[in-house]
């Protein structure tokens, strides 16, 4: 069962556990000698540490040690923020990087009460885990420092954001370090702005030496292209010249879940994997609804790397806790597999097929347009979905979650054979560009 943050019951308190890690590294050498210049607390005077910096360029353990550096010096009150509770759990307390690694390393024993979502270290201080899918849980409980890991994947970026600060009050200097990956949301692009922001940065390449040998692979793939300037060199990039997606564009049209209209229609989009092997790509599943003025809302991204019966049981179960009206799939590529897919794990579920022809011109640019005339809407972040969203170029092959959202779009915003007719997108969908077969 997982630690969760839903309150103690007697699975929860069975699953707690004291770590009792022996000092087998007696001797090991202090962080301050082992860290590159980028990893430790920068001098001056400052309130947010934002350590940005490539994939497995060392950003969780440099946040982890600032943690227990702190804790060792006497911090009694300590908040960690993950993007969800899972992430808090396996990464930031639990993971390789993370605090009781640290911990143990220099022979330190902590105790991790998974249920009550702490960490307590011997001389008695503790750090609280916080999920910033839950930013109201941070509403309340008061704090002396703050490690935040990956907020450029942040749900609610704003909100968590914002109730961490207002309990960031504790002691006489608070203050908080940020770790992650530069991805361009709001929240990072205001933070590196701010005059009490310090930036420390690294490259995934400075860290090499500490990395699988796997992980070269892994990076060879994105090197030379606009998204390993992001994940590898680790800078902010904001804008990809001739993408359809800006970031400006998906953050001016983003609402809140409490603004969220009524919906006329919800559709569960998928655009299958077309092979299962591990260097198969995602299968994207965008959940997406209309309101009645007509504007398309982005409700949840359920994409990943799914066999075919793992795929087709979280687009079901996605269809029921949205009450969706129809699963969209994209015919082209073994659609009817895919329908059959369906089927076998719910006979009957209706699934309504589209096809596009890859021809001519881009599939996604009439469903851009329809971004740029703000009448596409998130619903709170989606940070992978945008990430495809603002690195596509016109003649790339489209990433699987964008092609999810344009077929949930196109199934809800481009009626029968012909975009609906608020918009005129000057003869840029042909009629068998955009026919609804199913
Ligand atoms: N200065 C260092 N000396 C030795 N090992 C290090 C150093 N910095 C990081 N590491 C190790 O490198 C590995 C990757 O570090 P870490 O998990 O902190 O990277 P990350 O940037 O958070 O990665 P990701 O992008 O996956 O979140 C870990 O095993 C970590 O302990
Ligand atoms: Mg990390």
């Amino acid at each position: 069962m997982s630690a969760g943050f839903a309150g103690t019951c007697l699975g929860d308190l069975l699953d707690d556990f004291v770590q009792t890690f022996t000092n087998e590294a007696a001797g090991a050498p202090p962080w301050e000698t082992l860290a590159r210049a980028a990893q430790l607390p920068p001098d001056g005077v400052w309130r947010v540490w934002l350590l940005m910096a490539g994939r497995g360029a060392g950003k969780t353990r440099a946040g982890a040690e600032w943690t227990h550096a702190r804790m060792q010096a006497g911090c009694k009150r300590f908040a960690l923020v993950a993007p969800t509770a899972a992430d808090a759990r396996d990464v930031m307390i639990e993971g390789d990087s993370g605090l009781l690694a640290v911990a143990d390393r220099v022979g330190e024993r902590l105790l991790y009460e998974p249920s009550k979502r702490k960490v307590t270290w011997p001389n008695g201080g503790m750090a609280l885990a916080f999920s910033a899918d839950e930013p109201e849980r941070l509403r309340g409980p008061q704090f002396e420092y703050a490690w935040c890991d990956e907020i450029g994947s942040w749900r609610y970026p704003e909100r968590a954001w914002s109730n961490l600060l207002f309990g960031l009050r504790l002691g006489v200097d608070p203050r908080l370090i940020a770790t992650t990956t530069p991805r361009p949301t709001a929240l990072v692009r205001d933070l590196v702005k701010q005059p009490t922001t310090i930036l420390t940065r690294g490259t995934t390449y400075e860290n090499m030496a500490n990395l699988a040998p796997a992980y070269r692979d892994v990076v060879a793939r994105y090197e030379g292209t606009r998204l390993g300037r992001q994940e590898l060199m680790g800078e902010l990039l904001t804008d990809t010249p001739g993408a359809l997606w800006t970031y400006e564009l998906i953050e001016r049209a983003r609402v809140k879940d409490e603004d969220a209209p009524e919906y006329a229609r919800v559709v569960v989009a998928i655009d299958p994997a077309v092979s299962t092997n591990e260097e198969s790509n995602e299968t994207g599943i965008i959940v997406a609804g209309k309101d009645h003025a007509q504007h398309g809302y982005v409700l949840a991204d359920r994409s990943g790397r799914y066999t075919p019966h793992e795929w087709a049981t979280i687009a079901l179960n996605s269809f029921d806790e949205f009450e969706a009206d129809a699963i969209v799939i994209e015919t082209n590529q073994g659609g009817d597999m895919a329908v059959q897919t369906i089927h076998s794990v719910r006979p009957g579920a209706p699934v309504k097929r589209v096809h596009a022809s890859r021809n001519k011109i881009t599939r996604a640019e009439p469903v851009s347009s329809l971004y740029e005339q703000n009448k596409i809407h998130h619903v709170g972040g989606f940070p992978r979905l945008e990430d495809q969203l603002t690195t596509y170029v016109v003649g790339m092959t489209s990433p699987d979650r964008l092609d999810a959202l344009v077929w949930a779009m196109t199934d809800l915003l481009v009626t029968g054979k012909k975009p609906i007719g608020a918009f005129d997108l000057g003869g840029l969908i042909q009629e068998n560009e955009w026919a609804a077969v199913g």
